[in-house]
């Protein structure tokens, strides 16, 4: 079956929790899944992440940045996401190469022929039958948010967090049929039912709930 199935958001989008209710979900109906999440996903991607996101390197530049995503998600693809597309399982995965495209990017600045080249190399060109982007306001998400410590990442301006919201919509104009924005101001439970519908559309056939039709 292999399905590849990616979701991405601004921090605090509630991209966890809708992710744990999908597992359940997918769980319920029998569905062989492997869930895994970026940066990280491997022994060596997890050490890239600490890297990445310990509020101590705060005078990391974009360029290394970058790299360090992509190198954290080669391993991951080679390591993890491959091999389980390879047995036939569905990937969920938390964050992909959109991520970097728009962290890096639209919102980072960094060019996207750059950050296409070097996550080509280190996904060979591996890329989401669909991407689920929660999009939601950065000031919402930044008040779901408050309580929990901020990493690196995070605790850039606002500003950035706009642009990361608006590159991601960006690339749902680009891609309509993978990348499909979810509104996750709702309710959990709305914007769950939703999920579940975008996700069931690239299920095969017989994972799919009595309403589905296509
Ligand atoms: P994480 O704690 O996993 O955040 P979340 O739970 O919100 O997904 O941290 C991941 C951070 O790294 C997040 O701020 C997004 C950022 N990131 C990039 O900037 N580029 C990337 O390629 C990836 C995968 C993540």
């Amino acid at each position: 079956m292999s399905v590849f199935i990616s979701f991405e958001g601004v921090d605090g989008s509630g991209k966890s929790t809708q992710i744990k209710l999908l597992l359940q979900y997918l769980d319920e109906r029998g569905v062989p899944y492997v869930f895994t999440r970026e940066p990280g996903g491997t022994p060596i991607a997890e050490q890239i992440r600490q890297i990445l996101l310990d509020p101590a390197n705060r005078g990391m530049s974009v360029i290394t940045e970058a790299l360090l995503f992509a190198a954290s998600r080669s391993e991951h693809v080679s390591r993890t996401i491959r091999p389980a597309l390879e047995a036939g399982k569905v990937v969920i995965c938390d964050r992909f190469v959109d991520s970097s495209l728009v962290y890096q990017g639209a919102a980072g600045g960094l060019p996207m022929e750059f950050l296409l080249t070097i996550n080509e190399m280190a996904t060979g060109a591996l890329r989401p039958h669909r991407t689920i982007v929660l999009d939601v306001a950065p000031e919402v998400a930044m008040a779901r948010r408050s309580g929990e410590e901020a990493d690196r990442i995070e605790r850039k301006a606002l500003e950035y967090h706009q642009q990361v919201r608006e590159g991601y919509l960006e690339l749902a104009r680009a891609e309509p049929r993978r990348v499909k924005v979810v509104d996750a101001s709702r309710s959990v439970d709305e914007t769950q039912s939703e999920i579940r519908r975008l996700v069931e559309e690239v299920l095969p056939r017989r994972f799919r709930g009595a309403g589905a039709t296509t």
